[in-house]
């Protein structure tokens, strides 16, 4: 049988070490990755083209009862049948802290997505999007 070199040791080691390093800054880069999520300040600057428009929200409803609901639910709370898994939680759509942010900025980040909540860039057309965003806005009313 084989014993280890004492060359190799030291090899072992640095091998070792290297993986834990790799490891703490990929768990960091996670970590710091949940923080608040906060749009770029270029995003305030988007124009909502749909603005208040009453057929858009009706299309953004049937949108966000297709896509969005499971996680964020049918009130926008974010008590959907997905959301108790999922961290960090579904975001409130009703919340006032919610409802401070631009339009653009809620459109910057359904674009966007972070995980666990998909980018929907590809999924919904920029109509889509912008229709999301006009019904999204009716929710605080709802609540
Ligand atoms: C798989 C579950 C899931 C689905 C489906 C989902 N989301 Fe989310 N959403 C989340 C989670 C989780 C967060 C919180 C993410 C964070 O804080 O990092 C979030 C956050 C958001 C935010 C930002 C909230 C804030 O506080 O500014 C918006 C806007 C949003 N979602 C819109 C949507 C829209 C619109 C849809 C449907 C087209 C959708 N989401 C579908 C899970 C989901």
């Amino acid at each position: 049988m084989k014993t280890l070199s004492n060359k190799r040791i030291p090899l072992i080691f640095t091998l070792i070490g290297g993986t834990v390093m790799l490891m703490s800054f990929v768990t960091n880069t996670t970590i710091q990755q949940k923080g608040a999520w906060v749009a770029p300040a270029s995003a305030d600057t988007i124009k909502n083209p749909l603005k208040g428009k009453a057929d858009a929200i009706a299309a953004g409803k049937k949108i966000y009862g297709t896509y969005c609901n499971v996680c964020h639910g049918d009130k926008g709370r974010g008590d959907g049948i997905a959301a108790a898994g999922l961290n960090p939680k579904p975001a409130d759509h009703t919340s006032a802290k919610f409802q401070a942010q631009s339009d653009g900025a809620i459109y910057w980040k359904l674009t966007t997505g972070r995980a666990p909540m998909a980018s929907y860039e590809k999924t919904l057309t920029l109509v889509q999007r912008w229709q999301v965003v006009n019904y999204m806005r009716t929710l605080k009313a709802a609540k």
